[in-house]
């Protein structure tokens, strides 16, 4: 059995200097935009938008085009209340016990605590998992590279949200193996994080971060 599959030509229109220029400009200006938003507004968001923005996550590249990623959408109201009542027990316990002075103190600017109201009030919540392993005819088979795939489909689809105009944040109340047994997840897949994904409640306020400078995350040679 050959494992070979055809090739195509591949689409690309080039741009020219003016386009490539001022493309990379605008999507900077764009990027410099995005913020993790912790207060929602319950306004419902349309579920052709969030359909769109996960496919566009599973556009992303993958260790040997695997694509060991899963997204689970939630909008029904109990299973959200079961979310969130389960993320605070283990956010309560992060905050009281597994969470080192060191940590404490590297989110003391974020004015976080264990309560996620959000949880439960935002419209939509994507829970994104990585598949480990996969099962192919009851076979234990390999996927290569999962964290780096994941992050970077999620990346994209944080990206995604940001530019359809939703506010999201990457949530991670670890552990979170919670979210197989609410979501109904298999073994073989973990949860990376969880996305409250609408719109920012009004006067949202959020914390003035600085990023750092480019010179300082880049090294040219
Ligand atoms: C992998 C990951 C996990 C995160 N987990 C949490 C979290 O559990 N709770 C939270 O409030 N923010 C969380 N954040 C959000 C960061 O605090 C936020 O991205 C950072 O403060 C920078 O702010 P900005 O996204 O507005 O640029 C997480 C971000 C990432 C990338």
């Amino acid at each position: 059995m050959t494992s070979k599959i055809p090739f195509s030509p591949l689409e690309y229109i080039k741009p020219t200097a003016d386009q490539l220029m001022e493309q990379s400009q605008s999507f900077l200006d764009l990027m410099k935009k995005r913020r993790t938003v912790r207060e929602f507004s319950d306004e419902p968001v349309p579920e052709e938008v969030i359909r769109n923005c996960i496919e566009a996550a599973g556009t992303a590249p993958s260790g040997a085009h695997m694509q060991p990623w899963h997204f689970v959408v939630v909008r029904d109201p109990e299973i959200k209340r079961q979310i969130r009542q389960a993320a605070e027990n283990e956010e309560r316990i992060n905050y009281e016990m597994r969470y080192s002075d060191e940590m404490k103190k590297d989110i003391e600017k974020l004015e976080t605590n264990f309560e996620k109201p959000f949880l439960e009030h935002v419209p939509v919540l994507i829970a994104v998992f990585k598949e480990s392993y996969r099962i192919e005819n009851h076979i234990r088979r390999k996927n290569y590279y999962v964290n780096e795939s994941v992050g970077i489909a999620t990346g994209l689809l944080i990206t995604a949200l940001h530019y359809s105009g939703l506010v999201t944040l990457p949530h991670t109340p670890s552990p979170m193996r919670f979210l197989n047994e609410i979501l109904k997840r298999p073994g073989n897949e973990s949860p990376t994080v969880l996305l409250p994904v609408g719109y920012p409640a009004e006067n949202t306020q959020v914390p003035d971060l600085q990023r750092k400078p480019l010179g300082q995350i880049m090294t040219v040679f």
